[in-house]
């Protein structure tokens, strides 16, 4: 057993381990002992204070109480750390948490719904950003936030910001989660993470090095009956499944006269439909079956090929302005899918079908059964056993398994929707930070992490270029080639 050493760096109070290769856990007596694998270079840091919660295996990103901390063992140096910690009821009680305070930048459609969930959470909103000092100026009386600023810089400067929510359009993602990150705040950056695989993958890459921990806003994980859905699926009520269903249909689109940011390649990205919606899809397919894609063939279609000029239009708002141009992205995509162990798929994506105003639905067949769940009925179940009748469950929390139980508030019969889950989710990213996740949610609604949003990235990319080449494009040829323009990089 080496040398047993107290590390004096953390005299101040606070440590932070990060960037742990992997992290075990298990009880000696009273205690709880970690042991961090460390694998390059010396990673630890002065940081806050937090609950034992977070230490799971797949964190990447690791803060430890030093109230809690009795001795910390060093082996090899860089190699291995045992640090044996107090059970969590004693310490819990001498654990202070301060409010946290965030600022959202983009005050849009998704960061006034930020700053809605927000309030419910009794997280304080500091300031909203915009992207002029008018517009700022206003967002903030709207939504009534202090302090409404147009610089980043400024914005990040003011005292105790500790979480940056990122609800700007897609382009704009990049420097502003990067700004975010370098100056040391926990980030919630709105899908998708970026406009090419190659910026996804570079944000991914800067997360899992910075201080601050980094989630995407994937929120349809966070409905209490898609946890439910995951459950049921970890339980194996249907059997081995052999096929994933489904679609996400919109209709905002379907007026010519319609148009946002998102139809412009330079601010949406050059997929509109399969970035904007096709990855919310993807995304709760692998969540609810536990696999991911790997690979895509598909076909997509622009339906106008003119739309106004976006500019000054606010999403969702309707016009009728001068000024039309020429529409590249998509306005709907049909692909078929292959997932992890050749699990089968397919998903139809639109914004220009009539009706469908926020149609998302996921259905799995199994050889046992198979389930469907609907954006437009969230509160509801569909679940047919072989041999059994079909059955519509409705969330009721006494009828859920305890983490989807978790994840709703109201009594049965009063519904809950998009802005509940959106709720859960930054509720579930803020218990994250301060380390007080359940592991029992964790297991049914994980939080999505800008690898998931890389990986989501890379998707569309295949996507894109399956539409061009007519062949099936596996995910892993795209990361594969933005992992070998990243080493290109580093050695040129
Ligand atoms: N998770 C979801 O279900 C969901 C739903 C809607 C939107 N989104 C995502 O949220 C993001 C924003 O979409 P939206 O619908 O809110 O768009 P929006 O057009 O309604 O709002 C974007 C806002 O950002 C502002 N802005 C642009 N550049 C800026 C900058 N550099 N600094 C500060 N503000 C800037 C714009 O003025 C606008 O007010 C997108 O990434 C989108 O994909 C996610």
């Amino acid at each position: 057993m080496g040398t047993q050493a107290c590390v004096g760096a953390i005299s101040e109070g606070e440590v932070m381990v990060r960037a742990a290769a992997e992290i075990d856990r298990f009880r000696i007596g009273e205690h709880r002992a970690i042991v961090v694998r460390r694998h390059e270079g010396d990673r630890y840091l002065v940081a806050r204070a937090e609950p034992l919660g977070v230490f799971r295996r797949r964190s990447r990103h690791t803060v430890i109480d030093l109230h809690r901390i009795v001795h910390i063992f060093l082996w090899t140096p860089h190699e291995l750390w045992l640090i044996l910690m107090q059970s969590s009821d004693r310490a819990s009680q001498r654990v202070h948490h301060h409010q946290l305070r965030a600022i959202i930048v983009g005050a849009g459609f998704a960061g006034g719904q930020h700053v809605d969930a927000l309030r419910r959470l009794n997280v304080h909103v500091a300031a909203v950003v915009g992207s002029d000092p008018a517009r700022a100026r206003a967002a903030a009386s709207r939504l009534g936030v202090e302090h409404g600023m147009a610089d980043l810089d400024s914005a990040l400067a003011v005292p105790d910001v500790d979480v940056v929510h990122v609800t700007v359009p897609n382009a704009q993602h990049v420097p502003v989660v990067t700004a975010a990150l370098a100056a040391g705040k926990h980030v919630i950056c709105e899908k998708p993470l970026a406009t090419s695989a190659e910026d996804a993958f570079a944000l991914a890459r800067c997360a899992r090095q910075a201080a601050g921990m980094a989630f995407l806003c994937h929120n349809y994980r966070f409905y209490a009956m898609t946890a439910e859905f995951r459950s049921r699926m970890q339980r194996g009520d249907l059997g081995r499944i052999h096929l994933v269903r489904g679609a996400y249909l919109q209709d905002w689109l379907l007026d010519p006269r319609s148009t946002s940011w998102r139809v412009d390649p330079n601010e949406g990205g050059a997929s509109r439909t399969v970035a904007d919606i096709g990855t919310h899809w993807i995304d709760l397919a692998e969540t609810v079956i536990g696999r991911r894609v790997e690979a895509v063939t598909a076909r997509l279609g622009t339906v106008h090929a003119s739309r106004p000029d976006w500019a000054h239009v606010s999403t969702f708002e309707r016009t009728a302005k001068d000024g039309w141009v020429d529409i590249q992205t998509e306005d709907q995509a049909v692909l078929l899918l292959e997932f992890e162990g050749g699990t089968l798929g397919a998903v139809t994506l639109s914004q220009v079908a009539a009706g469908h105003h926020n149609d998302l639905w996921v259905g799995v067949d199994g050889d046992a059964g198979s389930a469907e769940w609907r954006q437009e009925r969230p509160d509801e179940l569909r679940l047919a056993l072989r041999d059994g009748p079909v059955e519509i469950i409705a969330r009721d929390r006494a009828a859920l398994s305890p983490g989807a139980g978790g994840l709703t508030h109201l009594p049965a019969g009063h519904g809950e929707g998009w802005g509940d889950a959106l709720r859960n989710l930054l509720g579930a990213a803020y218990a994250e930070i301060r380390g007080e996740r359940s592991s029992e949610e964790d297991a049914v609604a994980p939080l999505p992490t800008f690898d998931d949003g890389a990986r989501h990235v890379a998707f569309v990319e295949a996507a894109l270029r399956s539409n061009r080449t007519g062949e099936w494009v596996r995910i892993g040829e795209i990361t594969a080639a933005v992992d070998d323009a990243a080493r290109r990089e580093v050695h040129s």
